[in-house]
């Protein structure tokens, strides 16, 4: 039972003996006492006026001495400010907290039963043409912590991933390799198999553009020319063939997928991302055929001349929506209907999260929609966390193709970055060359998570390698800095034989009792931030606790203390700060360093 639930029962038992009121517990109005006045925990007293027959600073001076007198354990002193009962918790009651939250290893954590709503997470959903890209980072940071921010709250999650593997945009890396390759392979070439098949993408493009310009110089229209150039025939050839197993492109198209996917599980490893259940789209991309035929069965969708498949939203303020080709063939939405079908059937989920960036709000507003008309129920738990674009400063960090920044090379840049900036700083003097790379590896990838995940995803935003790295700001780096201080402390405290023992006998100050409140606000914190799916709501939290305790260190030092009790509540203090520190920066997928 935290204070505030100890101090509404005792309110409650007061009133009763007081004037024989039974109150419920929503008219004890507990609120922080103002910062002017003493005592921590402020009772509105005007509710209980009415039934007492009394004055409300009558009231206030009742209900205080009988709590003071009665409940000496919870209340240690008391004064009445108009209707306002100021209320000063008793130090026991605030070293009672500290003990409860220091007991409990999962503190802040809810554990998931068998009857827990299982929700699943999609996030990540690459294309295999390229590379994963800057906004890919995004998605994929926001999706893992929010696939441990909501395990935290007592659910079972699947973290699922949907590769598009298949399509026109892969049989164009595969007809580039194929004409301009001469057989290159990761192997052959040293690159990375993602940038290998990004870079044919890159060349498919390049060749196009040439060989329309050569039609268009050759008087053909531009429209024309950009249907008729020979290498988007063969492109759109191969997947015709593709579709129809033709043996050889099935062949290239595994292989160079292979290539891609062995890019991609290095960049997850490297960002710290895994999945429960991948999804693949050539496995799905017939699903949903099904499902059109039952809504043209239903009447809900109606057939053109041509043959195509519609779903008329005008009636819903959206617009008629393409759900089959005439020539009997599907579309992105066709897919999404089918997968989330088989997704809910599979699992029976109470909740389907699905990560994507904001120029996709359309297509999911329609798939809930229409998911309803089809008569699923189970459309209203679909929930689309959108997200805005990031962007890097000005002339920071080029990529290959010169518009989107390539995941690699920015983690690759965050690590080299926060080794020039340590340097700069003497942070790595004295370490060894092993211990330097893993903590620029940490901190590196610490600033870039929290510099990302610490803004609201449907903001765009801009991404500031230097300024995540600001070891005074409001970075990650920052928050594992005084991790790693409060544990050389306590190693510094384990090697001179000080314990903890005994810090229950110390009489605490009001930065003390600050801490001990900051500390027990983090479960209410984690169901927020589960409610919101919101992993900023973690980061501020983490944040705030640093800063607050790096205040309280800078004025008050432990290990010096000469109070063998003051020391060990410090110690104490120091101690569960950063347990909680270390817990929140693991919700958003941030490791902490023990020496920094
Ligand atoms: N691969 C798609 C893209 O890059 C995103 C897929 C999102 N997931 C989904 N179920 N539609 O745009």
């Amino acid at each position: 039972m935290n204070i505030e639930q100890k101090l509404t029962a005792t309110v409650i038992a007061a009133l009763n003996a007081l004037y024989g009121q039974e109150v419920p517990e929503k008219m004890v109005q507990l609120q922080k006492t103002k910062k002017e006045f003493e005592g921590h925990i402020t009772v509105v007293v005007f509710p209980f006026v009415k039934a007492a027959r009394k004055g409300p600073e009558q009231v206030g001076a009742e209900l205080g001495e009988y709590l003071q007198k009665e409940a000496s354990d919870v209340v240690s002193a008391y004064n009445v400010v108009k209707g306002f009962l100021n209320l000063t918790v008793s130090n026991s009651s605030w070293i009672g907290l500290l003990n409860e939250i220091s007991a409990d290893p999962e503190f802040g954590f809810l554990k998931a039963t068998d009857e827990s709503p299982l929700v699943m997470i999609e996030y990540s959903s690459p294309n295999t043409n390229k590379p994963l890209h800057l906004g890919h980072v995004r998605n994929n940071l926001l999706g893992a912590s929010l696939a441990r921010i909501v395990a935290a709250n007592g659910n079972k999650v699947v973290k699922t991933n949907i590769v598009n593997d298949r399509g026109i945009h892969i049989c164009k890396s595969m007809y580039a390799w194929k004409v301009l390759g001469n057989g290159e392979t990761p192997a052959s070439s040293g690159k990375k198999g993602d940038h290998l098949v990004g870079d044919y993408y890159v060349a498919f493009n390049n060749l196009y553009k040439k060989e329309v310009d050569e039609l268009v110089a050759g008087g053909m229209a531009k429209e024309e020319a950009e249907k008729k150039a020979p290498s988007l025939k063969a492109a759109q050839e191969m997947l015709f063939k593709w579709e129809n197993g033709d043996a050889e492109v099935v062949e290239l198209w595994k292989t160079m997928n292979g290539w891609v996917y062995e890019g991609f599980d290095k960049t997850y490893a490297d960002l710290g991302i895994s999945f429960d259940r991948t999804y693949y789209e050539s496995q799905t991309y017939l699903f949903g055929k099904a499902l059109v035929q039952k809504g043209l069965e239903a009447g809900i969708f109606e057939t053109q001349e041509d043959g195509s498949v519609w779903c008329d939203l005008t009636a819903d303020g959206l617009d008629r929506k393409l759900l089959l080709r005439g020539d009997g063939t599907s579309v992105y939405m066709t897919q999404d209907l089918g997968t989330a079908e088989q997704r809910f059937a599979e699992y029976s989920l109470d909740e389907h999260i699905y990560v994507v960036g904001n120029e996709q709000n359309y297509h999911f507003q329609v798939l809930k929609l229409i998911l309803g008309k089809l008569g699923f129920d189970w459309a209203d738990s679909i929930y689309h966390l959108s997200y805005g674009m990031v962007e890097l400063p000005e002339g920071k960090m080029k990529s290959r193709e010169g518009t989107v920044v390539d995941a690699d090379d920015l983690i690759a840049d965050m690590v080299g970055t926060a080794r020039e900036m340590s340097q700069e700083l003497g942070k790595l003097d004295g370490v060894s060359e092993q211990e330097a790379a893993a903590i620029c590896e940490m901190v590196g990838l610490g600033a870039l998570k929290y510099f990302i995940l610490k803004v609201d995803p449907k903001k765009t935003m801009l991404f500031d390698p230097r300024e995540s790295i600001d070891f005074n700001g409001n970075t990650g780096p920052f928050i594992q800095y005084t991790h790693a201080r409060i544990r050389s402390i306590l190693r510094k405290a384990e090697e001179s034989g000080v314990t903890t023992a005994g810090y229950d006998k110390a009489e605490l100050l009001p930065e003390e009792i600050e801490l001990i409140k900051a500390l027990s606000e983090y479960p209410a914190t984690v169901r927020v931030a589960g409610q919101q799916f919101a992993p900023s709501v973690i980061a501020a939290y983490a944040y705030d606790l640093a800063k607050q305790f790096n205040g309280y260190y800078h004025d008050h030092s432990i290990l010096k203390e000469e109070r063998e009790e003051v020391r060990a509540l410090r110690l104490m203090l120091a101690s569960e700060v950063a347990r909680v520190i270390r817990s929140a920066m693991a919700l958003l997928g941030i490791n902490v360093p023990e020496r920094m």
